[in-house]
């Protein structure tokens, strides 16, 4: 990309790789969802402003992941509330009646967060479409689950065909509450999934339950939770996989070992989109509620990761959860491709990119500079850790967690190349094949204009 071009783009801080509302706040991925040949994304939205303000659905749309569309709002705040976190469903056989047997209509659940007289309650309601999600009606009687709660939010439904029912599952405090249904209209308790060993201020928001299949076609339920704390210091999408009964979830793992998809700090409140046929694909708000409103803005902010196509791997430690790109948005970043050579220093040719490097000894260092700026990839073969340090690049201006590396432990036998793919205002980097997928935002003032790896790092010193 012309560099006059990538400059004006590192000025508005606007990525080319990853979905940004054009003006306004954006945060969670909601009613992610593939519909007559679209992927449909709804996210919480702010077009007033640059700071979570009275939420809004905000839609867009993409055949590739690459290039989005964005279309007019699809959810306003009414006098139930403001319009938080949720999903949509493919009423295929017209269950909840809002269409006929030819027309079936796409339903958004979603929350909806009322505050009056100091008093603030949370409780979920339904939105339809009859024409692919352009446009939405409202339920006349919502809103359809309500228990009085102040925390109770960010609803997911699928269709569970063992049992012929809706299955909702949603966020309480730090639990997770399940339901079922005939007709998304009435909901029948059923489970209550809690974690153990919680820290005292943790809660739990954006509740995911998927079946993921291992590299043997064997499928197991894995439910996702985006944690927070007060302070928003302990934040992250955590997983356990598990058994569900139709009307529960039982962990099998996740529980006393802590399992997090990203050990980055930039992917959060993650969804997958719904009529993918086998696939599961999911997508994140790249943000962390810790900094999310302090960091620069061009009338826009907020953005999205790239999605990731998920799976499961055998381990000797148990099943973990792999990543990988997106298969249509790798294919387009091809020609963004460069191959980075061990213990050299060579020009950032493409930026955006897309970056393979492999360490050739035990150990590699993988490091994107210019003038004032820095962003390091460590790994470590020999205790199987990678580790990725944007703390040269927009230091604690954003507050004392943004500079903080983040590492993992990876299986020392796993695939040693890096696919990193650098973006205006973000690192995704998938190391050990997908076991390890670290996402980062960072700010420079310039694109970065090279790349130093390996011994060639410590030979400047
Ligand atoms: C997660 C979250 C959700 C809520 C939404 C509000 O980031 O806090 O729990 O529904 O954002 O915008």
């Amino acid at each position: 990309m012309y560099r006059e071009k990538l400059q004006e783009l590192y000025d508005r801080h606007r990525p080319v790789f990853h979905y940004t509302s054009k003006a306004g706040w954006i945060n969670d991925p909601n009613g992610l969802i593939f519909y007559e040949g679209y992927y449909h994304l709804f996210y919480q939205h702010y077009p007033d402003g640059v700071t979570h303000g009275a939420m809004h659905w905000g839609h867009a749309r993409t055949k590739d992941f690459m290039e989005w569309e964005e279309l007019p709002i699809a959810l306003y705040p009414d006098e139930l509330g403001v319009i938080f976190s949720g999903c949509m469903v493919y009423d295929k056989y017209n269950t909840s009646g809002f269409g006929s047997q030819d027309k079936p209509p796409l339903v958004a659940v979603f929350t909806h967060h009322l505050e009056r007289e100091g008093r603030c309650v949370q409780y979920q309601s339904l939105a339809y479409s009859l024409d692919g999600g352009m446009s939405f009606s409202k339920y006349g009687a919502n809103p359809v689950l309500d228990l009085g709660l102040k925390d109770f939010r960010d609803p997911k439904v699928f269709w569970h065909e063992d049992t012929k029912k809706w299955v909702l599952l949603a966020a309480a405090g730090r639990k997770i509450l399940f339901f079922t249904s005939e007709n998304l209209k009435s909901w029948t308790p059923g489970e209550v999934f809690s974690g153990k060993g919680l820290k005292p201020d943790e809660i739990w928001e954006c509740p995911d339950l998927v079946e993921l299949a291992d590299e043997e076609g064997e499928k197991q339920w894995v439910l996702f939770v985006s944690q927070n704390t007060l302070d928003y210091v302990c934040t992250g999408i955590r997983y356990f996989t598990g058994i569900f009964n139709g009307k529960g979830f039982a962990a099998e793992s996740g529980v006393q070992e802590e399992l997090f998809a990203d050990f980055g700090r930039d992917n959060y409140a993650a969804a997958t989109y719904a009529q993918t046929g086998g696939r599961v694909i999911q997508q994140g708000w790249m943000n962390c509620w810790s900094y999310a409103q302090k960091l620069p803005e061009a009338g826009f902010r907020g953005s999205m990761t790239l999605p990731r196509e998920l799976f499961l791997r055998k381990t000797a430690d148990g099943c973990r959860v792999i990543q990988k790109p997106v298969r249509e948005a790798e294919e387009k970043m091809r020609e963004y491709l460069q191959i980075v050579p061990d213990n050299a220093e060579v020009t950032a040719e493409k930026l955006p990119g897309i970056y393979k490097y492999t360490p050739t000894g035990e150990a590699g260092e993988m490091v994107f500079c210019n003038q004032n700026s820095r962003l390091r990839i460590t790994v470590d073969y020999t205790y199987g850790k990678i580790t990725v340090d944007r703390s040269g690049c927009g230091g604690n201006v954003y507050g004392p967690c943004f500079p903080e590396a983040g590492w993992k432990y990876f299986r020392r036998e796993a695939d040693r190349e890096l696919y990193v793919i650098l973006d205006v205002t973000s690192i995704e980097v998938f190391a050990a094949g997908g076991e390890a997928v670290g996402t980062f935002l960072y700010f420079t003032q310039e694109p970065f204009d090279r790349i130093i790896t390996g011994r060639k790092l410590h030979e400047r010193k």
